[in-house]
């Protein structure tokens, strides 16, 4: 199958959270398994796009409202695994971050347009347009109700829902930045009154998945406000769990640790990595040390994380590591607390890729007290190097994590409530004690496979299904 994913993010390129990860793996293991995938992404100006060459493949002027936008498809010289494709738009696409500038509806339309423009032009036909998130969300729409991509009318697409909490909706003013459709089409991108990608995403796209089963069954009941239509949409929807980079998360052969180690040298390897990041952190590697990684949003339950350190802290003998960004008002507390409980407690505020893989080596348990989680990766990622998840039940958190007194590996809690996680850290923390089942319990869970090649099969025989297929007429 010749499959094309287009997405806002792609690790190593560039990357704001687990969406990147996925995208930046996923297709290098349906290459392995006999089919074509390839990416196409915006440009930015990262570090890794700065360093990067490759050869201009396509150029178009886009008009957008009168305006017109030079743009480029440039095919990058990678050794990712995979063809990857960026979209360049000068005016629009040259910038440092992903997400976060006043015009990232005109940006995201922009993109699209031009993915649509070269799609057009390939002379291979695409058998599966993969579309993730709501800033690829037009392209269904656009393939389905635009005259001008008549032609690709019968390429099915395939909706991927990371997160349903961004939904990219903006005012119908703003209508005039997509290509020409009927009018009677217009309610196919309004949701309460807006245009939203997301919406019409998965109004349009022939398949419609989440990252994870339970986070399918959660959105038809809470999903920013497409629950209804999520509901009314069921049929064509399926739950398929994220899988990891079992290359790129290998503790056996992960440059950024300081010590590499396998399942039977786990006990060494991470006592060495525990120390560096304590002596790094100016923590004590002798105590149970908790991480947290991620970005400090609601969602995360990031605003409860300084209540959280607080209260555990004094109730517990433990150490507690911090790796995040996000809302300014949690980071100045979490800056605050440095001072309160200096030695027992650190965070890093910013994304440090290298920190983040020494927090999994080297901390004995990770938080993810989230509200919303569609899969999580950070649980996946935790597993594979030993390091023991605390999780609220909820999303793809609870698809891969068990509490060890249901026979699994983490500590599951069902609220996201400072109770909660500060009574699961007690738990940990007695858990630790018993020396011998605290390594056992490291051992299973390292054992655990989520590597993607279970679920890019499950994505393949999703788009097997979707490709129509040819009969013989003549019975
Ligand atoms: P989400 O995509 O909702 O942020 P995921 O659990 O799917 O959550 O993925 C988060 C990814 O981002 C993981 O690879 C995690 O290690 C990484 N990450 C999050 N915050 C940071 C940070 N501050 N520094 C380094 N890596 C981070
Ligand atoms: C989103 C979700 C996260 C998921 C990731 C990759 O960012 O918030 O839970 O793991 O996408 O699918």
């Amino acid at each position: 199958m010749n499959i094309l994913h287009v997405s806002a993010e792609c690790y190593p390129v560039a990357k704001v959270g687990g969406l990147a990860d996925v995208v930046g793996a996923l297709p290098k293991y349906q290459n392995r398994i006999g089919h074509t995938a390839a990416v196409i992404m915006p440009y930015y100006k990262t570090s890794w796009v700065e360093r990067a060459t490759g050869s201009i493949v396509f150029f178009y002027n886009l008009v957008i409202e009168g305006k017109t936008y030079f743009s480029e498809v440039i095919d990058v010289d990678s050794e990712l695994g995979f063809p990857l494709f960026v979209v360049r738009i000068t005016e629009l696409t040259d910038r440092k971050n992903v997400y976060g500038y006043d015009d990232d509806p005109l940006r995201f339309v922009a993109f699209q347009r031009v993915v649509m423009q070269w799609v057009l032009s390939l002379k291979r036909k695409l058998d599966i347009i993969h579309c993730h998130d709501h800033h690829t969300g037009f392209i269904p729409f656009m393939m389905q109700h635009c005259p001008e991509f008549d032609s690709l009318m019968k390429v099915p697409t395939l909706l991927s829902i990371h997160n349903a909490q961004y939904q990219g909706n903006f005012s119908h003013d703003m209508v005039g930045m997509l290509p020409r459709f009927r009018e009677s089409d217009l309610g196919l991108l309004d949701w309460y009154g807006e245009i939203n990608p997301l919406a019409a995403a998965i109004k349009c796209a022939w398949r419609v998945n989440t990252v994870s089963p339970s986070y399918m069954v959660e959105l038809q009941e809470k999903a920013n406000g497409l629950e209804g239509l999520l509901r009314d949409e069921k049929s064509k929807c399926v739950g398929i769990l994220n899988g990891i980079d079992a290359e790129t998360w290998n503790p056996a052969t992960d440059d950024y640790l300081i010590k590499n180690y396998t399942i039977r040298t786990r006990a060494k390897g991470r006592e060495a990595n525990k120390k560096a990041i304590c002596d790094e952190f100016g923590l004590d590697a002798s105590k149970p040390l908790f991480g947290f990684i991620g970005r400090l949003v609601w969602e995360k339950g990031a605003d409860l994380l300084p209540e959280i350190i607080d209260t555990a802290l004094k109730q517990h003998d433990v150490n507690i590591i911090l790796l995040g960004s996000g809302s300014p008002e949690v980071e100045r507390q979490l800056e605050e607390l440095k001072t309160t409980y200096k030695g027992r407690y650190n965070a890093h505020i910013g994304y440090e890729e290298r920190m983040s893989h020494q927090v999994y080596a080297g901390a004995d348990f990770l938080l993810m007290p989230s509200r919303v989680e569609p899969c999580g990766l950070n649980q996946l990622y935790s597993l594979r190097y030993g390091c023991m998840p605390i999780v609220r039940r909820t999303g793809g958190l609870r698809d891969t994590v068990v509490d060890i007194g249901d026979g699994g590996h983490g500590i599951c809690h069902d609220q996201t409530s400072v109770w909660d996680v500060v009574y699961s850290i007690e738990r940990a923390s007695l858990f630790y004690k018993d020396k011998k089942a605290f390594s056992a319990n490291q051992k299973q869970m390292m054992e655990i496979d989520h590597s993607w090649e279970n679920a890019a099969g499950t994505y393949a025989s999703l788009y097997e299904e979707m490709i129509p297929k040819k009969v013989n007429i003549k019975k």
